[in-house]
């Protein structure tokens, strides 16, 4: 459920109708609702509730600092996997100790920067890692909280972009080798083995592998507990998937009771990683028609944002609902259209043969499902601006990241003395 719905015929973020919004920031523009951002965190929270676990808000999915202080200010950790999110996640005033440092390939001066921040634990993911960071921490004079980021060898049945959690898939170490890898990190003066992780992969719509990447987690919990070594966490990463149209994944509550019946019984912490599932549904970009074309087979719809604001459509062929902001009338015919941006590429296609309500010039669309890897994944391309994130709560709004200006760009560059 979120906070987008017609009232009086025009589409609002919770109090606020989004033609205001465009009126007073300009378009394209994300637009994020507080009421929903705390509406998922709760239900999640409950669907857990009784273990003891953490969730921690994967802020790659949505890193602006009024979203990730929304959730942290509800008991959200932070799951990072750069210093620039650890920065991100500590400026929002995520505890340090609620924050899990993932990824595949930290730098020595991220993983030096995590050991004195004091994150919770670092996700180590393959042994030189495991290597460097005890020599980083045993010149330090510390120990380096650590889990083990495991790749249990199975199958997410989800986009191929994002599935991580196959053996071919760089990430984590192989599960038959863990036991091994966790031994050897037990023995480091510098590590303090205290977890093991999977992250499987993202938008999964089947609880099935979820489960059987859990199994895998609790035989090796058990079997480096009968070897001495007790772990006190398991971290689940995130993954769980939502409705981006009518097919709905499984609720945060059957998800809630797999946790249960996989690992409720093992006596450890749990630490969740969500990020889609907290943020997806939050969030819209709102967009403005510069030009209906009739081309030579289809009609296009030329809107102002492009693929460089919203790269799911190109990147993973993700289906993004479009909403006019006015109510189309009741019984108006829907026809097919090519949804597209400005962008000199084919690939800047939001929605092809999409049936929309008649729209027309300077009409403004929402494209709906855009509060994870929306703003996050957007970039300068075709010299255009990153664009404004607004906050809504209620009957208020703020603009949480203003829209820089074309001076701003400019002046982050230099020429060097020979030109
Ligand atoms: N934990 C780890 C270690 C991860 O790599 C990820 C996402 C998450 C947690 C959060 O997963 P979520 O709950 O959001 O599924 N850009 C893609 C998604 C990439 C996900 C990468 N890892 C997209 O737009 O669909």
């Amino acid at each position: 459920m979120n906070h987008f719905t017609y009232r009086n015929g025009q589409l609002h973020a919770e109090g606020v109708p989004l033609a205001q919004l465009a009126a007073e920031v300009g378009t394209p523009f994300y637009c994020y609702s507080s009421a929903t951002l705390e509406r998922h965190f709760k239900v999640l929270a409950e669907a857990v509730a009784g273990l003891d676990a953490t969730i921690c808000f994967a802020i790659k999915a949505n890193g602006n600092l009024a979203v990730i202080k929304t959730l942290a200010n509800l008991g959200a950790g932070a799951d990072v996997v750069s210093e620039g999110e650890l920065r991100r996640a500590l400026a929002a005033g995520v505890p340090p100790e609620r924050i899990v440092f993932s990824g595949v390939g930290k730098t020595r001066a991220e993983l030096t920067f995590a050991l004195d921040a004091g994150v919770l634990e670092i996700n180590v993911e393959s042994e030189p890692e495991l290597e460097l960071l005890n020599s980083l921490a045993i010149a330090r004079g510390k120990r380096a909280v650590i889990g083990l980021r495991v790749n249990p060898d199975v199958d997410a049945h989800t986009h191929a972009k994002i599935t991580t959690g196959r053996k071919e898939d760089k990430f984590g170490i192989e599960w038959t080798r863990a036991p091994q890898v966790l031994r050897k990190a037990a023995a480091m003066p510098g590590i303090d083995v205290a977890s093991i992780a999977v992250h499987i992969g993202s938008q999964l719509t089947e609880l099935k592998p979820f489960s059987d990447a859990f199994r895998r987690l609790r035989d090796l919990f058990l079997m480096v507990k009968a070897d001495g070594i007790a772990l006190r966490r398991i971290d689940l990463g995130g993954g769980l998937g939502i409705p981006y149209d009518d097919q709905p994944p499984p609720s945060p509550a059957d998800y809630g009771k797999m946790i249960r019946e996989n690992l409720g019984d093992l006596g450890c912490a749990l630490l969740l990683e969500p990020g889609r599932m907290l943020v997806g549904n939050a969030g819209v970009l709102v967009s403005r028609v510069i030009y209906v074309k009739e081309g030579a087979t289809r009609r296009f719809l030329i809107c102002d944002a492009g693929m460089n604001d919203l790269i799911r459509p190109a990147m993973y062929d993700a289906y993004h609902a479009i909403l006019p902001i006015t109510e189309p009338a009741a019984g108006v015919a829907y026809k097919p259209m090519d949804v597209v941006g400005p962008i000199c590429e084919s690939s800047d296609t939001f929605a092809r043969q999409r049936p929309l309500p008649p729209l027309a010039q300077d009409d403004l669309i929402a494209f709906s499902t855009a509060g994870a890897y929306g703003a996050t994944m957007s970039s300068t391309y075709n010299g255009r601006l990153l664009i404004p994130e607004v906050l809504v709560k209620g009957d208020s709004f703020a603009v949480v990241r203003p829209r820089p200006t074309y001076d701003d760009m400019l002046a982050t560059e230099k020429l060097p003395a020979w030109l």
